[in-house]
């Protein structure tokens, strides 16, 4: 079956979305490959050398291709252990500037030169491709990593998270900011360890999984400023206090961490990419119109109004009303949740 999403055309496999699939095609993340070019479209840098190491169908790759400027990709190679209809689908789309290999993706990476953007899809976690992906990252460059294993950075299993992330997960409704927060401290370590500063510029939650976009700074002096950010979140649930600490002892509050504790975005490229998306796509609206307001608020963690109006034996307030720009604003973590510094009522 041919299937089109954005410019490109693809051969696509009927049947459930799974790894199973003769070559991998998942119509879910088109949101995923959508905010991916409004965020390549959205920085200056210009003339890249981008890398797919885990291509799949090459869907991202040929979108890539076809949507960007053309100013913005030098040259595209595109990897995958199975690269069984990578050739003919570029074809198809009649593009140019890429190459396309059929290698372990780390053995992809280590024999290269080096990108200015690497893109890390994989199934389940990143983990088996970080090392070799922050080796080969440029100054300035780009890393986007996706996280479809959500379940033990969300806290499903503390051992598993600390196993795999290295850190404690939190399980209630602020899981996955504190999930997203544990995978960004861990791209970052290893980071430092190749004295690079990994700093996010873009992540969001959506469905099953995180996506993160960092970008890349050299130097012993950046990386070390990357790991002060390092900290605990404590949160008390009875009273809803929370705070971030070097220490993850306190009274009446559990924690997580060590997360980072950092923002997430930055708030100029997420208006950018607000500004030049296609509104008439509404998840792809909804999802940056959230993130552009939420950018604003440089905090850890959010309030959650059902269990602060229950403390506070007040009705549930509409979450429209308390909304403040720049001070209280709505999270894509949750439907009734709020980012803000301090209580908002
Ligand atoms: C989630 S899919 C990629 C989807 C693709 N990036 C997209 O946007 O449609 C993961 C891909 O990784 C490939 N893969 C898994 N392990 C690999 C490895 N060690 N080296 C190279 N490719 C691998 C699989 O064949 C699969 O196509």
């Amino acid at each position: 079956m041919i299937i089109q999403e954005g410019e490109a055309k693809i051969r696509a496999y009927e049947g459930k979305i799974s790894k199973k699939l003769p070559v991998f095609y998942n119509p879910l993340m088109k949101l995923n490959r959508d905010i991916s070019i409004l965020l390549l479209k959205s920085i200056e840098n210009t003339g890249m050398q981008v890398a797919d190491p885990l291509a799949g169908s090459g869907i991202r790759a040929i979108r890539f291709l076809k949507e960007l400027p053309k100013d913005k990709i030098f040259s595209l190679e595109l990897n995958d252990l199975n690269a069984k209809d990578l050739k003919q689908n570029l074809e198809d789309n009649s593009v140019d500037r890429y190459v396309i290999s059929n290698m372990d993706a780390n053995e992809f990476l280590l024999q290269s030169k080096g990108f200015d953007y690497i893109d890390i899809d994989p199934f389940g976690s990143p983990n088996p491709f970080l090392q070799s992906a922050v080796s080969r990252i440029s100054r300035g460059g780009i890393l986007a990593v996706t996280a479809t294993d959500t379940s033990a950075l969300a806290g499903s299993s503390q051992t598993a998270c600390l196993r795999k992330y290295w850190a404690r997960p939190m399980r209630n409704e602020m899981m996955h900011e504190i999930g997203i927060r544990i995978l960004i401290r861990k791209v970052q370590l290893i980071g430092m360890d190749n004295e690079k500063a990994l700093t996010p510029i873009f992540s969001y939650f959506k469905d099953h999984y995180y996506r993160i976009f960092f970008r890349c700074e050299k130097g012993r002096k950046k990386a070390d400023e990357i790991g002060k950010m390092h900290r605990y979140f404590l949160y008390n649930k009875e009273t809803l206090d929370m705070e971030v600490s070097e220490f993850n002892r306190k009274e009446g509050f559990e924690y997580a961490g060590p997360l980072w504790c950092g923002n997430l975005w930055n708030h100029g490229l997420a208006e950018k990419m607000y500004e030049i998306a296609d509104k008439a796509d509404k998840k792809l609206i909804d999802m940056l119109s959230f993130i552009k307001d939420e950018s604003m608020i440089d905090s850890v963690g959010f309030y959650d109004l059902n269990r602060l109006a229950k403390i506070r034996k007040t009705k549930i307030p509409r979450i429209d009303g308390i909304v403040s720009k720049g001070k209280i604003e709505r999270t894509h973590f949750l439907g009734w949740g709020v980012k803000s510094k301090e209580k908002p009522f």
